[in-house]
């Protein structure tokens, strides 16, 4: 987009102060490249605020703490489907019984960025299917810094082509189908909800109002958008959350060899946590 097309004037001062401040509030870091997305999405907030200038929106951001969160909201990529990376799901499911077979207490898993919802209900689904009950030994956190998508999660609601990809048995049993003026959509059922708390959570943040031990954290597709030392900010505060034979479950393109003091591969793109000897031994 040139400059001349553009609505409001979108200076590279402007353009550094939101870059800043992005990976300041949620450690998204946006390349030179972004430029074009980061202008359209904030200009969104400009025009839903009736402002006329990037620099009068930069002041505005600075004076409320309303508009920090739709900064931050603005700024995410949401993107995620159901059962997304599936051999995920099968390797949880094998880790599930694993667990269940050593020890009677809860099985937790943290859904780190869990965006619209579908990869916490993706695993809420795996472990009623792989124990063959509405009411698994499994707890589910699911959380995310944007607290729009986190609105769209609780609801469960979704346009029916959202699980046009899903095993037919799947969808008829977990889903309900719309009718009338919500034909076209369907719902998650209650007993898959039941099994998982939403919440916001920024990963930046300095504290985490989290409770592990977790058997597994689901980080995918959330670090990509993070520099290499908020990555390792972010693995050193998961690897005491994780039991020792937890695990932790990554994007596709997304790699740790940058903490290969904290975790090690196990699996594609599944890591674990080093033990206290193997970090001992360097
Ligand atoms: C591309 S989605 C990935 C969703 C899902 N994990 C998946 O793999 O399908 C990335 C999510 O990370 C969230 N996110 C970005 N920065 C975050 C932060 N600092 N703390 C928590 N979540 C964050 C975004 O809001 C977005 O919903």
């Amino acid at each position: 987009m040139t400059a001349k097309e553009r609505e409001f004037d979108f200076t590279d001062r402007d353009f550094e102060r939101i870059r800043d401040l992005a990976h300041e509030r949620a450690g998204i870091f946006l390349s030179p490249k972004k430029r074009d997305m980061v202008y359209s999405r904030i200009a969104r907030r400009l025009r839903a605020l009736g402002l006329m200038t990037f620099e009068q929106y930069l002041h505005h951001l600075e004076d409320n703490d309303d508009e920090a969160q739709d900064f931050v909201n603005a700024l995410t990529t949401n993107l995620t489907s159901f059962f997304r990376e599936s051999h995920h799901f099968d390797l949880l499911a094998e880790q599930m019984l694993a667990i269940a077979a050593k020890r009677r207490d809860p099985i937790k898993i943290w859904s780190s960025a869990c965006s619209t919802g579908e990869e916490a209900y993706s695993l809420a689904m795996t472990a009623i299917e792989t124990f063959g009950s509405w009411t698994p030994p499994v707890r589910i956190l699911a959380t995310d810094v944007d607290t729009n998508v986190l609105q769209q999660a609780k609801r469960g609601v979704y346009a029916s082509d959202r699980v046009s990809k899903l095993d037919e048995q799947r969808v008829k049993n977990f889903f309900v189908k719309g009718k009338g003026s919500h034909a076209g959509m369907v719902k998650i059922r209650s007993q898959v909800q039941d099994l998982i708390h939403f919440n916001s959570l920024n990963l930046l943040a300095p504290n985490w109002p989290v409770k592990g031990p977790f058997d597994a954290i689901f980080c995918r597709n959330v670090m990509i958008y993070f520099d290499k030392p908020t990555q390792y900010k972010v693995l050193s505060r998961f690897h005491p959350m994780l039991r020792e034979d937890g695990l932790l479950y990554a994007g596709h393109s997304e790699s740790f060899q940058h903490a290969a003091d904290l975790f090690r591969l196990r699996g594609k793109t599944v890591f674990a946590p080093t033990s206290k000897a193997e970090r001992s031994k360097g």
